[in-house]
C-alpha cells in the first residue's frame, strides 16, 4: 500500500566539509530508508539542506578574516557536491540562508508569538565587556552541571548530550577572550518546555515506548525525569535569522529554532518546483515523518522542535526518530577541528568511483547501538572479503559463463531438481527479510542480509560446478545457469538502496532496461522469473563490480592519519608559563644588539654547535650557538640576529664564545629567529642559543 513520507536527514553545518562519521550516522541510512521507501512504491519527500547560521561559523569567518556568508557559500557547495557524489537521493537539499527560509521561519516565530506560546522575560546573561558581546551557544565554555565535562558549550554538553541555558555552566569561560563572563540584563523570548511536558510524556514515554529506539527513548525520559524549563530562542547576535516582533532588534532567532524549521522551508522549495503541495506532507495526518540524526541532536528532534510544531498547532508530529551513536576513527573520536577525519572529497580522490565500498562499510558497521570504530583495516576487509569476494566473484562468473558459453543470452532451463527450487525459493524470500531490517532501522542486518544473497548464489555455483557440467550435460548447465541470473537479478534489484551505484552497473550489464517491465522489489519476491529465456545480456566483457584494495592503499591512509596526530601534538604542545616577574632594572641589564652573521661553520665533533662570526655593530665576535640541528651553516649566513652581547663568555670544545642568538621554537620543536611577523613561533618564549 502506498504511502506518503517525509524523510528529513539533519541540516549539516556549513563550517567545513562532511566527513564518514556524518555519512554513517545520518545521511546513508536516510537515503537507505527513502530509496527502499520509493522502491516499495511510496510517495516520498527526503529532505535536507545546509545549516548556516549558529556561532562556529562566526567564529570560523572571524578565524579566516571573511564574512559568515563567504564561509557559508563556500561549504554549501561542498557539502552538497559530497552528498551528490555518494548518491544520497534528495529531492531537496536547500539552505537556511535561502529567502523562502528566513520567512517561513519567522512567519512560524510570529504565529507563536501571537499565539502567546513565549514567555517574555528580561533576564541576566553571560557578557563579554572585552569583546563587547553577550555569551551564548559555542560562544562559552565550561563545566556541564550534569556530568562535570569541563569543556561544555553555552547550550550543549557533547559529552552527555544534555541541552542547558548557558548561565547554568559552571566556570564558564568566554571561547572568545578567555576572560570569566560578567552577567548583563537582556531581554528575550523563551518557549516554555515546561508547559509542554505533560503532552511530551504522553507522546512518547507513553505512545512510543516499544518502537523508538533505547538510546533516543532513554535520553528523553531523562530529560523529562529531571523537569523540563523555558529555553531561549532568541540570542543577542548579528548573524542569524532577525528576530521578526517589535523590540526584538539587533537579536536573531536560535539556530535551534530556525534550523529545523529548515525542512518544512525546503519542503515547501520543493513542492513550488515539482508542482506539488507541500501541506500534504507536514499537515496530513497520514503522512509519516521521519527525522535521521545523530544522538547530539536527539532532544532538539525529540524535545523542542516537536514542542514547536504543538504549539504552532497544525503540524503533524514525527512517527520516530532513528539516531545512531557515534563512529569513532582507528579508537579515536573524530574531530573536525583535529583534523582526525576522513573527509569525503579526499576520500572520493583517494577511491574513485568507489563511493559503494564506503557507503557498504559504513552500513555493515554502523553505530547503530553504539559507538563504533571505523578502522582502514576492516574497510579493506568488507571490500576484499564481501564486496570483492562474494558479491563481485559472483555476478562476474555469472556474466561471463554467459557470454561464453550462450553469447550473452539466457538460456533455457529444463526440469530443476530439489536445489533448484530451493534456492529460487530462498531468492524469493530475500525482499521481506531485508524490508523487515530496513523498516525497523537495522541497516547493518539489511546489509549482511543482502550479503547473504550473493552468498546464496555463489554457493549454489560452486555446488553445482556449471563449469564442469559444460562438458558432460549441457541440459543442466543450462539450467544452472538460468537459475543463477535469476539471483544476479534480484542482487541487482535489492542492493539499490544500499548500493546504488552497484545496483545500477549491474542493471546494465544485465540490461535490465530492456525487459518488458523493470522489476521491482515485489517482483523478486512474487514473480517466478526476473530474466526470461532468450534474454540479451549487455554485450562485451563485463566491468568488473568492485576491485581489491592493497594494502598499500591502506597504509597510505594510516600515514595520513599518522600526520594529523602529529600536527595535533605539536598544536598542543603545552605553552611554558610565565617566568618570575622582573624589575625594569633588571631588564636593562641586557644589552641586545642586531647583529649580522658573517660567517658560519660546523663545529667538528657535535651534532648541535655552529661557530659563528657576527658582526655586531660594536665588533666582529665569534659566538657558538646551539642551532645545528635546525639550520646548515650556508642557511645562516647574512641572517640579521637579535645578540645578547654583554653575556659573560664561555668556553665550548674549546672555542669562546661572546654571546648568544636570541630565537624561538615553532609548533614541531624546531628553533627558528625571532620573527613576530612569522606565525611560526606564536605563543612560544625566546631563548639563547
Ligand atoms: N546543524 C546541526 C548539527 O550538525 C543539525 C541541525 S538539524 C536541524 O548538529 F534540525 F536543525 F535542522
Ligand atoms: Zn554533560
Amino acid at each position: 500500500m502506498s504511502k506518503r513520507y517525509t524523510i528529513t536527514a539533519a541540516l549539516p553545518y556549513t563550517n567545513g566539509p562532511i566527513h564518514i562519521g556524518h555519512l554513517a550516522g545520518v545521511y546513508v541510512p536516510a537515503d537507505i530508508y527513502s530509496r527502499y521507501l520509493r522502491l516499495t512504491g511510496n510517495d516520498v519527500a527526503f529532505i535536507c539542506g545546509s545549516d548556516e547560521h549558529g556561532v562556529p561559523i562566526t567564529i570560523k569567518a572571524k578565524k579566516e578574516g571573511v564574512t559568515p556568508q563567504d564561509i557559508v557559500d563556500k561549504y554549501h557547495a561542498i557539502i552538497k557536491t559530497s552528498f551528490e557524489d555518494f548518491g544520497i537521493s534528495f529531492d531537496n537539499y536547500s539552505r537556511t540562508s535561502a529567502k523562502i527560509h528566513h520567512d517561513t521561519a519567522s512567519e512560524f516565530f510570529k504565529t507563536l508569538y501571537e499565539k502567546n506560546e513565549f514567555v517574555e522575560e528580561v533576564s541576566e546573561q553571560l557578557y563579554d565587556a572585552e569583546a563587547n558581546q553577550f555569551l551564548a551557544d559555542r560562544f562559552v565554555i565550561g563545566t556541564c552541571p550534569k556530568c562535570g565535562y569541563e569543556e561544555a558549550y553555552g547550550d550543549q554538553c557533547e559529552n552527555c548530550g544534555t541541552s542547558h541555558n548557558a548561565t547554568d555552566l559552571i566556570n564558564p569561560k568566554s571561547a572568545i577572550t578567555g576572560n570569566t563572563p560578567t552577567l548583563k540584563e537582556t531581554k528575550h523570548w523563551f518557549l516554555p518546555l515546561n508547559k509542554h511536558e505533560e503532552f511530551l510524556t504522553e507522546w512518547i514515554l507513553n505512545g512510543h515506548k516499544k518502537d523508538w529506539k533505547p538510546n533516543v527513548y532513554g535520553q528523553v525520559k531523562s530529560w523529562i525525569d529531571d523537569g523540563l524549563r523555558p529555553r531561549a530562542v532568541t540570542r543577542d547576535l548579528d548573524w542569524g535569522i532577525p528576530v521578526p516582533i517589535e523590540g526584538g532588534e539587533g537579536k536573531v532567532l536560535y539556530v535551534w529554532f530556525d534550523a529545523p524549521i529548515g525542512y518544512i522551508s525546503a519542503t515547501k522549495e520543493w513542492a513550488e518546483r515539482e508542482g506539488k503541495n507541500w501541506e500534504d506532507y507536514w499537515k496530513d495526518e497520514d503522512t509519516t515523518l521521519v527525522h535521521f540524526i545523530g544522538k547530539d541532536n536527539i532532544v532538539f528532534h525529540c524535545i523542542i522542535f516537536p514542542s514547536m510544531l504543538k504549539a504552532e498547532g497544525s503540524y503533524i508530529l514525527p512517527e520516530n526518530v532513528p539516531a545512531n551513536e557515534f563512529l569513532n576513527l582507528e579508537g579515536n573520536k573524530l574531530s573536525t577541528s583535529k583534523n582526525w577525519a576522513v573527509w569525503l572529497p579526499d576520500y572520493l580522490q583517494d577511491f574513485p568511483n568507489q563511493q559503494d565500498v564506503l557507503r557498504y562499510a559504513l552500513t555493515a558497521n554502523a553505530p547503530e547501538t553504539k559507538d563504533n570504530d571505523f578502522t582502514w583495516k576492516d574497510f579493506q576487509a568488507r571490500n576484499n572479503n564481501e564486496l570483492v569476494a562474494i558479491f563481485g566473484n559472483f555476478i562476474n562468473r555469472v556474466a561471463v559463463l554467459t557470454n561464453k558459453y550462450y553469447n550473452g543470452v539466457i538460456p533455457e532451463s529444463s526440469g530443476f531438481k530439489a536445489i533448484d527450487e530451493d534456492t529460487l525459493a530462498a531468492v524469493k524470500a530475500y525482499p521481506a527479510v531485508i524490508s523487515s531490517s530496513i523498516e525497523r532501522y537495522r541497516f547493518r542486518e539489511a546489509s549482511q542480509e543482502l550479503m547473504n544473497l550473493a552468498r546464496l548464489g555463489n554457493k549454489y555455483l560452486a555446488d553445482e560446478e556449471p563449469w564442469k557440467t559444460i562438458k558432460t550435460d549441457e541440459e543442466r548447465t543450462k539450467t544452472v545457469m538460468f537459475v543463477a541470473l535469476q539471483i544476479a537479478s534480484a542482487l541487482a534489484v535489492l542492493s539499490e538502496p544500499i548500493l546504488p551505484f552497484t545496483s545500477e552497473k549491474l542493471k546494465t550489464i544485465l540490461c535490465h532496461s530492456e525487459l518488458e517491465s523493470e522489476s521491482t522489489w515485489n517482483d523478486v519476491s512474487t514473480k517466478d522469473i526476473l530474466l526470461p529465456s532468450g534474454h540479451q545480456l549487455q554485450e562485451g566483457k563485463p566491468e568488473l563490480l568492485f576491485t581489491k584494495i592493497e594494502d598499500k592503499q591502506i597504509e597510505a591512509q594510516l600515514e595520513k592519519l599518522e600526520a594529523s596526530k602529529k600536527a595535533n601534538e605539536a598544536a598542543n604542545k603545552a605553552t611554558e608559563p610565565q617566568k618570575d616577574e622582573i624589575t625594569f632594572e633588571d631588564f636593562t641589564k641586557l644589552d641586545l644588539r642586531v647583529g649580522t652573521i658573517l660567517e658560519a661553520e660546523k663545529m667538528p665533533k657535535t651534532k648541535k654547535l655552529l661557530v659563528l662570526k657576527v658582526d655586531t655593530g660594536i665588533d666582529t665576535r665569534t659566538i657558538v650557538s646551539g642551532i645545528a640541528e635546525s639550520f646548515k651553516p650556508e642557511e645562516v649566513v647574512g641572517k640579521r640576529v637579535t645578540v645578547l652581547v654583554n653575556l659573560a663568555p664561555r668556553k665550548l670544545r674549546g672555542v669562546e664564545s661572546q654571546g648568544m642568538i636570541l630565537m624561538t621554537e615553532d609548533a614541531s620543536g624546531n628553533l627558528v629567529f625571532v620573527n613576530p611577523d612569522d606565525s611560526s613561533g606564536v605563543g612560544n618564549g625566546l631563548q639563547i642559543s
